[in-house]
């Protein structure tokens, strides 16, 4: 496995790769994101991932400082999956001067959920993921569902672009209890930890709720963040959305999903699940 640091020497590789399926990251990878990659290999003759810490998608009081940077650890695993060329640019070869242009997602979008919530975040993510599909070239691209507005923002902007690539999704990786992995579990302590996984119990039970028939959801979403408040939780939004743009359901046979936010202590952490 070659590790690229400029962007020359990423696309000279890439020349050679063949058919290339890319894995974008922020690195501290988990079995959530080596599972995309084994996704990837399937797709193409090479996987090129990236490991950058975007700036750009972070607020003012988010935690881009402390994001957990393992880039010897993560070049391990990616080695051991299989990956070809990981392209582990710093900050001056992603963003040698002010990054002055940008991709602005579309207003219904970034208007509700994470959009409400972390203000300029998808800006940013749809602009970095524009850059390193430029950079990268590739033939296909994998993201997890885990960040599931994240997958659809990216998705109609590959679409409404012309982006000449292939999104593919990735199911969603969990511990044991139910956890969703995320780099940020691990700024959970031990206490935290144990409780977390009651996150998804609610979305479990908001699912297995509306699966019954139960389509009350401003009752089902109320309960669910009564029940994560009682347990110390600050939940920003329990939603059951339509999956194909995230508002609200219209119609009894919307496709659905539920997706959740809350902070546990000083971690915010975020997950979904397809009803
Ligand atoms: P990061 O959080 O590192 O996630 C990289 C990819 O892994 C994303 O597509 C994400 O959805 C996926 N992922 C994370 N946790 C997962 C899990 N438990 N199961 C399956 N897939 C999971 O998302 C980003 O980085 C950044 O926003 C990025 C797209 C790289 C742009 O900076």
């Amino acid at each position: 496995m070659q590790i690229h640091t400029s962007i020359d020497s990423l696309r000279a590789a890439r020349r050679t790769a063949g058919k290339v399926a890319f894995v974008p990251t922020m690195g501290n990878l988990h079995a959530g994101h080596i599972d995309l990659v084994r996704q990837a290999a399937e797709k193409a003759d090479s996987v090129i991932a990236s490991i950058f810490v975007n700036r750009l998608q972070f607020g003012p009081s988010e935690d881009f400082n402390s994001y957990p940077r393992t880039l010897a650890a993560d070049c391990e695993r990616l080695e051991a999956a299989g990956v070809a060329h990981v392209f582990a640019p710093d900050e001056k070869v992603m963003y040698p001067e002010p990054q002055h242009y940008h991709v602005d997602p579309a207003p219904a979008q970034i208007s509700i959920l994470e959009g409400e919530f972390r203000a300029g975040h998808f800006r940013g993510v749809a602009t970095v993921v524009l850059k390193l599909l430029n950079i990268v070239q590739p033939d296909v691209a994998l993201f997890g569902k885990k960040d599931y507005q994240q997958l659809m923002v990216l998705r109609n902007m590959v679409r409404q672009l012309a982006i000449p690539i292939e999104v593919l999704p990735g199911e969603t990786v969990r511990a044991d209890d139910g956890l969703a992995l995320s780099s940020r579990n691990g700024y959970l302590s031990p206490e935290e930890r144990a409780e977390a996984p009651r996150l998804y119990r609610q979305l479990v039970r908001v699912c297995e709720a509306v699966r019954r028939g139960d389509h009350d959801f401003l009752k089902l979403e109320t309960e669910s963040v009564a029940e994560l408040a009682a347990h110390g939780w600050k939940p920003d939004y329990i939603a059951v959305r339509r999956r194909a743009d995230l508002q609200p359901p219209m119609h009894a046979d919307d496709p659905l999903v539920v997706l959740a936010a809350a902070k546990l202590g000083r971690t915010r952490l975020i997950d979904n699940l397809e009803i």
